[in-house]
């Protein structure tokens, strides 16, 4: 089981940001990614549309072995992650939350900047997150529209991305922010220009680290790591990667963003008789 794979999922490229961050802090281990493009973005989606497409990633994950789950995006873990918790009791299943409570460590003016999408807003984990460790500061919600898609489109400077982000980014200025956390698995990718936009003196807080260390911390308690006489495995053994879109698109994508160069797998999204969704292997 600790040689078994680590599953990753997100809408998209956006879990890359995540991906990235694993593979630096977890060098052993064996890694399945799976974007789904088709169903990309979620932000807009209904919790249950969201809770859908998860579940059937999630059941593919555990189908191939997966020894432990990350849902690498913050719109999933927030209306999904429970539910995969009581569907697989047995498994580590890691979700994101906005990181609140690293920011209000930060800020020095008091107001706190958070851009998501508007499920994650809306979600239960980030209300709970907001009323545990907010309650002192004042927290400026920003829903950005449209970010993600721009991240999956590989939009991530210019003129035009830079005048969003400026939409995006001035009513948090505005309002006194001196510290923006990055809610959605998409913006890390976009980290740069946006730290160019508001200057250095705003403290712009992306959770991916964090997030790999807890991971870590997680497996190494539940002696899930991998082996350690293993060693580093060849980057074609130990990455894998499927989307539910165009897997050339995926690859393009990959080694703009993370500068991998692999081959993914096509998952097809097919309905059974009974309806319930599955993926395929195409
Ligand atoms: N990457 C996703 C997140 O972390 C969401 C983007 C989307 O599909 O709307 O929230």
């Amino acid at each position: 089981m600790s040689g078994a794979p680590i599953g990753l999922f997100d809408s998209g490229v956006g879990g890359l940001s995540i991906w990235r961050q694993v593979v630096h802090a977890l060098p052993s281990e064996p890694l399945l990614y799976v974007a789904d493009q088709a169903h990309v973005p979620y932000g807009h989606r209904s919790a249950a549309e969201i809770q859908a497409h998860s579940q059937a990633i999630a059941d593919y994950l555990v189908a191939e072995g997966c020894k432990a789950i990350v849902v690498a995006c913050n719109t999933a873990s927030a209306v999904a992650l429970e539910p995969l918790r009581q569907r697989f009791p047995q498994l580590p299943i890691l979700g994101l939350e906005p990181a609140v409570k690293p920011a209000v460590q930060l800020t020095r003016s008091g107001v706190v900047g958070v851009m998501a999408t508007p499920a994650t807003f809306q979600g239960q984990l980030y209300r709970a997150t907001v009323g545990r460790y907010a309650t002192a500061v004042q927290v400026v919600e920003q829903v950005c529209v449209g970010l993600a898609e721009l991240v999956e489109q590989g939009e991530l400077e210019g003129p035009d991305c830079d005048a969003r982000l400026m939409g995006y980014l001035k009513p948090m200025l505005a309002a006194g922010a001196d510290t923006i956390v990055l809610g959605c698995t998409h913006y890390p990718f976009v980290i740069e220009s946006i730290r160019r936009l508001v200057g250095p003196s705003m403290a712009v807080v992306d959770p991916a680290p964090a997030v790999a260390r807890h991971l870590a911390d997680v497996l190494a308690r539940e002696g899930l790591l991998a082996p350690a006489e293993r060693g580093p495995l060849e980057p074609a053994s130990r990455y894998r990667f499927a989307t539910t879109a165009s897997p050339s698109d995926f690859n393009r994508a990959l080694s703009r963003l993370v500068g991998v160069s692999s081959s993914s797998q096509a998952l097809i999204w097919q309905q059974r008789p009974d309806q319930s969704p599955v993926l395929h292997p195409a």
